[in-house]
C-alpha cells in the first residue's frame, strides 16, 4: 500500500499545554526515545513568546540536551522573526510558521489578523531560505473555530495558497479544536487541493470528537500521507478552549498499519514513549 509518515509532535504539541512545568531532562528522554522509535521529524521546541506559553520557555535547554540522531530533523515552532532568530541559536533543524483560517483564532492565539499573522511569517520565510533551513506551515481551525464556529473550505485554501508561495514545503491541515466531521473535511480538503498537491500536505487531526481515525480516512482517500500525531495522545492547545490532545501516534501507527501501510515506526518503542508522555500528564 505504500508509506505514511507520521510526524511526532508531542513533545510540542502535547507538552505546551500542560499546567505541570515539566523539567527539560523529562522532555529531554521523551525525545531521545521518540527519537528511537523511528520518527523522520520530531516537533520538540516552540520559540513563541514565553509569557504566552510558559511550558515551551525552556526550548533551547531542550534542543541542547536531546541525543540527534542522524537523518532525524528536530523542528520549532517560530511564530515571527525572533522566534527564528532563537531557533536558529538553538540548532533548529526546521521551523514552522502558524497561521489560522479564522480570525478569532488567530486573534487568541497570535494575537495578529490571519493576514498580519502572515505577513510575520515572510521575514521568516526569507531568512530561512537564505539559511537553508526547512519550513513547515500551519493552519489551524481548518474546520471549526472556537471563536467563529466552521470555517470556510475556501478561507483555508487561501491561507493555504499564501504559505505556499512563501516555501513552505509542506502544509500541515489542523482541526485544531477536534470537532471536524468526515465530510467537512472531505470538503475542506478538495478545496485546498485545488492550490496545492496532496504529496505536500500533512492532516492534523486533535481528537476531542473521537473523530480523528475517520478524518484521517478521509485524508488518505484524497491521496495525503502525512499525519501530525503525538505519543500518548498528548495535548492541546492553550488558546483553544476546549481542544483535547493530538491524536495518538499509536492508534494512527495501528489504523494506517492495519490498512497496510508502513510507517517505518518501531511499535514496542512507541509503547514506551507513550507509557512516558503519559507519565509526564500525570494520568
Ligand atoms: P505579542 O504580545 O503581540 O507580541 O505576541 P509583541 O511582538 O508585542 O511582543 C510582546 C513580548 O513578547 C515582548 O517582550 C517580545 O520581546 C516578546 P516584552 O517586551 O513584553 O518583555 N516576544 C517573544 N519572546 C520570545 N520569543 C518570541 C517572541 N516574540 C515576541 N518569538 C506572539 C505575539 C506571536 C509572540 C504571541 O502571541 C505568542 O507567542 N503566541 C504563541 C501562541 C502559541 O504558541 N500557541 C500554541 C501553538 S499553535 C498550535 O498549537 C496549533 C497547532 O498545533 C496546529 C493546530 O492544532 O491547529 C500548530
Ligand atoms: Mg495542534
Amino acid at each position: 500500500m505504500g508509506r505514511v509518515e507520521i510526524f511526532e509532535v508531542g513533545p510540542r504539541d502535547g507538552l505546551q499545554n500542560e499546567a505541570r512545568m515539566i523539567p527539560v531532562a523529562e522532555k529531554v528522554a521523551l525525545v531521545d526515545c521518540l527519537s528511537d522509535a523511528g520518527f523522520r521529524r520530531i516537533e520538540c521546541a516552540s520559540f513563541v513568546s514565553p509569557k504566552w506559553v510558559p511550558q515551551m520557555a525552556d526550548s533551547a535547554e531542550v534542543l541542547a540536551g536531546i541525543r540527534r540522531v542522524a537523518g532525524v530533523s528536530y523542528a520549532a515552532l517560530t511564530p515571527n522573526i525572533m522566534g527564528f532568530q532563537r531557533a536558529m541559536a538553538a540548532r533548529a533543524d526546521e521551523v514552522a510558521v502558524f497561521g489560522a483560517a479564522s480570525e478569532g483564532f488567530s486573534q487568541a492565539n497570535i494575537n495578529a489578523s490571519v493576514e498580519e499573522g502572515l505577513a510575520r511569517f515572510v521575514p521568516v520565510c526569507e531568512a530561512a531560505r537564505e539559511a537553508g533551513v526547512p519550513v513547515r506551515g500551519y493552519v489551524s481551525c481548518v474546520v471549526e473555530c472556537p471563536y467563529d464556529g466552521a470555517v470556510a473550505p475556501d478561507a483555508v485554501a487561501r491561507v493555504v495558497a499564501r504559505l505556499r508561495d512563501m516555501g513552505c514545503y509542506e502544509v500541515s491541515l489542523g482541526d485544531t479544536i477536534g470537532r471536524g466531521r468526515p465530510d467537512a473535511v472531505d470538503a475542506m480538503l478538495e478545496a485546498v487541493l485545488e492550490e496545492i498537491p496532496a504529496a505536500h500536505l500533512a492532516g492534523h487531526f486533535h481528537d476531542t470528537g473521537g473523530r480523528a481515525l475517520d478524518n484521517i480516512a478521509v485524508a488518505l482517500a484524497r491521496g495525503l500521507r502525512v499525519f501530525d500525531a503525538a505519543v500518548g495522545g498528548l495535548g492541546g492547545c492553550p488558546y483553544a478552549p476546549g481542544a483535547a490532545g493530538n491524536v495518538a501516534t499509536e492508534a494512527v501507527y495501528d489504523y494506517v498499519t492495519a490498512k497496510g501501510y508502513d510507517t517505518g515506526l518501531d511499535r514496542a518503542v512507541l509503547v514506551q514513549a507513550a507509557a512516558m508522555a503519559r507519565r509526564m500528564r500525570g494520568g
